[in-house]
């Protein structure tokens, strides 16, 4: 209890601490509940968990509005009691995309920089609660954040009440990584004044007044944060055409030496093209990105990266310990913003990021699936590929040629399901190798395509299509058959394969 009380330095508010299970008291059904958190980190762990207790004994929905994925204790304990009637922005849990996928949960995949601002319009309702993690709360009330931003700021703006979970297991030293800046809405938005990654606009704190705030509930779960899959030799293989891809750009001219501010995904493939800038003779990087992985911490080690800022920082569970053992070190280097600034399309226009980003499957001519497997059952969402993909100064699609042991193409005529389109895609990148879609038609980007990035056993049937196509449509801008275009993924789900 000690250690509680000297993180809530508000004398006055000391008296609003609680148990999780009398927070939790608090909500009932139907209720528009707002929670910081992005990916597995700086989400409430305590109250969600007494939450799910209480839906187990007398079942009842809320609406969770998030900042992104977040940790089992929140998406995985609330799915399985049945308790998440309508979920957004995005989500990486198997129990809830189950029931996303049954529809029995309302899912919201929203572009991730917009979704503050949508809540804040009223088109989903008002907030009726926020519930947000602080390492804690200074003498006016603000709340000091710990490993993620997401929507947090903008979700304690809205919300008449508050409550706050002051996570202990969270190092006071995070204090000072953040920077938050909540634009206002048109016509009274200004420019949002960042030219370089380190640039501070905003406060470190999330402004709250002592009044907002409902209840204090104490936590010391830490993140659960997820481990990385070893670095297989796809990924590898991805790893080196990009190094080699923009190794040429900078002796092209198009691109200073130390490259522009990188935007990296999520994931095995963007941990694998990560490691491989660490062991290159790249220097001075600057990352302007969402996420902030394991990569990061060894580019800072390798003393490779002058700058990186994102809005979560969301190592590995050895990443996490690194990073805890050494915060003052590193976060020299780091910087924490709202998820509406480091995904703003602006910010990304105006710096020329380089967006490299995972995609379910492209087809042949550029367009690309991020989000819907075979076309109708949601993976995890777009996140914020589509904030990036668009805006970026380049933007590059990573995926495996083939799925599902080789029975699935990822090169397809027809993607089954459209996120990001042919006019936002300037690179494709497989194990195969590389599709330079740049200033291409579609024709042009076809050919490039199917025979630089589709797997071999898949490369025929696709140029075949191709060629087809062409003659049917007597050479149309963009040949399709389209009746045929979807029976790749036909056969997929009658035979359990795409091969002929
Ligand atoms: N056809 C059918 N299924 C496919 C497929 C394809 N072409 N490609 C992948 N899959 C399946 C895999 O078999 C796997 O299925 P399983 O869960 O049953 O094993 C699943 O999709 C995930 O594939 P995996 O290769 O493990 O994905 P990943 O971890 O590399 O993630 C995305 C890939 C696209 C799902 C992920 O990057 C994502 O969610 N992207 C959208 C959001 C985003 O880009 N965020 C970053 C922006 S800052």
């Amino acid at each position: 209890m000690i250690d509680i009380l000297d993180r809530v330095r508000n004398k006055g508010l000391q008296s609003k601490i609680v148990s999780a299970e009398e927070a939790a008291a608090f909500f009932k059904p139907g209720m528009n509940v707002a929670m910081s958190g992005f990916t597995s980190s700086a989400y409430p762990k305590a109250v969600p968990l007494a939450l799910a207790e209480r839906m187990k004994k007398d079942p009842f929905t809320i609406n969770l509005w998030t900042g992104a994925s977040v940790g089992p204790e929140l998406d995985t304990a609330l799915a399985e009691v049945h308790g998440i009637k309508t979920r957004l922005p995005y989500q990486t849990d198997k129990a809830l995309r189950s029931e996303i996928n049954d529809g029995s949960v309302n899912y919201l995949d929203l572009h991730l920089s917009e979704s503050a601002q949508l809540a804040r319009y009223g088109y989903l309702g008002k907030i009726d609660i926020a519930v947000v993690e602080a390492c804690a709360i200074d003498e006016d009330g603000n709340l000091i954040p710990t490993t993620s931003l997401g929507n947090a700021a903008s979700f304690v703006q809205q919300a008449d009440k508050v409550i706050v979970e002051v996570n202990t297991s969270q190092p006071l030293d995070l204090e000072g990584m953040h920077d938050v800046y909540v634009p206002l809405d048109p016509p009274n938005r200004l420019p949002i004044p960042i030219v370089k990654a380190s640039d501070r606009i905003g406060t470190p704190y999330i402004p709250c007044t002592p009044d907002k705030i409902l209840y204090i509930v104490p936590c010391d779960i830490p993140d659960h944060t997820r481990s990385l899959r070893p670095i297989d030799e796809n990924s590898k293989k991805m790893s080196e055409f990009t190094l080699k891809f923009l190794d040429d750009e900078i002796k092209a001219g198009r691109m200073p030496k130390n490259l522009l501010p990188l935007q990296s995904g999520v994931g095995n493939v963007a941990n694998a093209v990560m490691a491989g800038f660490v062991d290159s003779d790249l220097k001075d990087l600057t990352v302007y990105t969402e996420v902030i992985q394991d990569g990061m911490l060894d580019l800072i080690d390798a003393g490779k990266l002058s700058f990186a800022s994102g809005t979560a920082f969301s190592p590995s569970p050895e990443g996490l310990k690194r990073f805890y053992a050494d915060v003052q070190k590193y976060k020299k280097y780091l910087l924490i913003r709202p998820e509406e600034i480091s995904n703003n399309p602006e910010v990304v226009r105006r710096l020329g990021v380089i967006a490299m980003n995972t995609a379910i499957e492209c087809d042949i001519y550029g367009n690309v699936n991020s989000t819907h497997i075979t076309g109708t059952k949601m993976m995890n969402g777009i996140g914020g590929s589509g904030d990036f993909a668009r805006n970026a100064y380049l933007t590059i699609f990573y995926t495996p040629s083939t799925a599902k042991d080789g029975k699935i193409s990822s090169v397809v005529p027809f993607c089954s399901h459209i996120d990001h389109t042919e006019h936002d895609v300037d690179i494709i990148i497989t194990e195969q190798g590389i599709a330079d879609l740049r200033g291409k038609t579609p024709h042009e980007r076809a050919l490039e395509i199917i025979n630089n990035c589709a797997h071999p056993d898949y490369r025929p049937m696709l140029l075949d299509y191709f060629h087809r196509a062409d003659e049917a449509t007597k050479h149309a801008n963009t040949p399709h058959i389209l009746e045929e275009a979807f029976s790749f993924h036909e056969r997929f789900l009658k035979t359990g394969t795409m091969q002929k």
